[in-house]
């Protein structure tokens, strides 16, 4: 089966975090196991990116999207038409197909910028999957190492993986569009979650601009009871429920997740432990979708995410000052002292040097390395912190740099070179998580030779620990949401006692059924073929 992935961010055209890292790697991997693989992706060509899309063809194809109601009368307040065009770059064995519309063309990140979210996403985003779906009927690409005559379009026969809200309409489309006119009939569509932290809520009224024939409200519509976690939702029925829960406070809303979740063939989460932990009758995970997540859990895979072992590679990375290996760690204290001097730290081999990396919000708790950084000092730690996000955390970032002028060093902003040096030049990794669908950090950082310390939430409790596959070391403490555990206190306790860096759990519990996986794992085998796991670069991982 042809696989088509439809994404808001694939690096290194776009990232705002791990899903861009994914999205760049994983359908590559999955290229060079012989998959035939299209990533489908906006264009965000803002003045400033204008190079970054250079040499990426035009194939001149364009498609004429409508967004009004099928059979609306013109004008009755639909999304109406909007023609869009593909790019595109066959490279690395994946045809990248740039989906190009003038509103993708702003500079910022692909959701927003200084002022905010860009109030049109729902419209940015509805489009970005219809012209999805269009793209392996229409395009005339690759084809010429799968047996195919070149430049035949992919077809009917594909598995499409939505990525998060932003590509839940793909199964929606595929379901009340194509379908009903005989098209996609075995297309298969598997929905991909990264982070149910967004969901992709938008008022009822917008319904009417996503080009969905009226009965399908439906299935897009949420109501949200205000009792089920942060991210609203009520119960899995929503509407369709009406039961006693919601006669308090009904806010109906349109939830794109929620949709994608019911029109979906198949979900994977980012790790088989996010798997586990949105599913957990206590509803702290699944930001208010948790029992419509229940329904769907024979349907429900994790699957870790892997990492791009050739971009992160301490023996060939050019980022930092030398490289090094296992069996040359000499390099790695070259990085430090190397670091040390360009941030003006004390170059000080003995002094433990801590890195932070991450979005600058609260899943990442950024709160709680600032709240242990006066004990860290005190016992002669150096501290450096990269990441951007909510205005708040940055401030505390450059005052905590100010605070600690001889020990700590926060720069805020985004900075691959920087992100590379820290991780090399770093003993320990700090990931105090408070969930983590997956995280990739603490796998970057295991690679190279630094140890992640982090809460046992989602994908860093499998991993870091001595029986994944990854081999991976480091320190999780329990935590993150998860449990009765408050993890800020207990986080923060074991800072203070100086109990090394934290407290393993061994990763998984016993009766965890993400440990024995192999009845989720039968049915979803037909997708990829019988070579199973698709989070190819474990592979890669372990060879060395
Ligand atoms: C999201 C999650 C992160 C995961 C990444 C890639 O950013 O928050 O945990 O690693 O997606 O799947």
């Amino acid at each position: 089966r042809d696989l088509v992935f439809v994404t808001a961010e694939a690096a290194p055209w776009s990232k705002t975090g791990g899903l861009g890292d994914v999205m760049g790697a994983l359908p590559r991997s999955l290229a060079a196991r012989g998959h035939r693989v299209m990533v489908v992706s906006p264009r965000y060509l803002a003045p400033s990116a204008v190079k970054r899309y250079a040499g990426i063809a035009d194939t001149g194809v364009r498609a004429r999207l409508n967004l009004d109601p099928p059979g609306a009368a013109k004008g009755a307040g639909g999304g109406g038409v909007h023609e869009v065009g593909f790019h595109h770059l066959h490279q690395d064995g994946v045809d990248w197909v740039f989906v190009d519309h003038i509103s993708y063309h702003r500079e910022g990140t692909p959701y927003g910028n200084a002022a905010g979210t860009y109030g049109d996403n729902l419209f940015r985003f509805a489009l970005l999957c219809m012209a999805a779906c269009e793209a392996p009927l229409l395009l005339h690409v690759g084809g010429h190492r799968y047996g195919k005559p070149p430049g035949l379009p992919y077809g009917q026969n594909v598995t499409f993986i939505a990525n998060d809200w932003h590509a839940g309409l793909v199964p929606v489309y595929v379901a009340a569009k194509y379908r009903r006119h005989g098209v996609y009939r075995e297309a298969r569509c598997v929905l991909a979650l990264h982070n149910l932290a967004h969901q992709g809520a938008h008022p009822p009224r917008t319904f009417n601009s996503l080009g969905l024939p009226g009965e399908w409200y439906g299935a897009l519509e949420w109501v949200d009871t205000g009792d089920n976690g942060p991210g609203g939702g009520g119960s899995a029925t929503g509407s369709q429920d009406g039961g006693a829960r919601h006669h308090l406070q009904r806010v109906s809303t349109i939830n794109i997740m929620k949709a994608a979740m019911v029109t979906c063939d198949k979900l994977v989460t980012v790790s088989p432990a996010y798997a586990w932990e949105v599913c957990d009758e206590k509803g702290e995970q699944g930001m208010g979708l948790t029992s419509l997540l229940r329904q769907r859990m024979g349907d429900l895979l994790g699957i870790v995410n892997g990492i791009d072992v050739g971009e992160w590679d301490p023996r060939t990375d050019p980022y930092i000052p030398r490289n090094y290996h296992e069996g040359s760690l000499g390099g790695k204290g070259l990085c430090k002292a190397a670091l040390q001097q360009e941030l003006g730290l004390p170059v000080d081999p003995a002094a433990p040097l801590l890195g932070f990396i991450g979005r600058l919000d609260y899943q990442k708790g950024p709160d709680l390395v600032l709240g242990v950084l006066r004990p860290l000092v005190a016992a002669g730690c150096q501290v450096v912190l990269l990441g951007s996000g909510a205005a708040d955390y940055e401030e505390a970032f450059t005052a905590a740099q100010k605070a600690f002028p001889a020990n700590v060093r926060a720069h805020v902003g985004f900075s691959v070179p920087l992100s590379h040096k820290i991780l090399a030049a770093s003993d320990i990794l700090l990931m105090p998580s408070r969930f983590e669908p997956c995280g990739l950090n603490q796998m970057y950082a295991m690679r190279y030779g630094t140890v992640p310390v982090a809460h046992g939430t989602g994908g860093l409790r499998d991993t870091i620990d001595d029986v994944n596959p990854f081999r991976g070391e480091g320190f999780t403490a329990a935590g993150g949401m998860m449990g009765d555990n408050d993890a800020d206190k207990e986080l923060d306790e074991l800072f203070e006692k100086g109990l090394a860096w934290g407290r393993p759990t061994g990763g998984r519990s016993a009766d965890d059924p993400s440990t024995n996986n192999a009845d989720f794992y039968e049915p979803f085998q037909d997708y990829f073929g019988a070579g199973g796991r698709y989070g190819a670069v474990a592979d890669g991982a372990e060879e060395d």
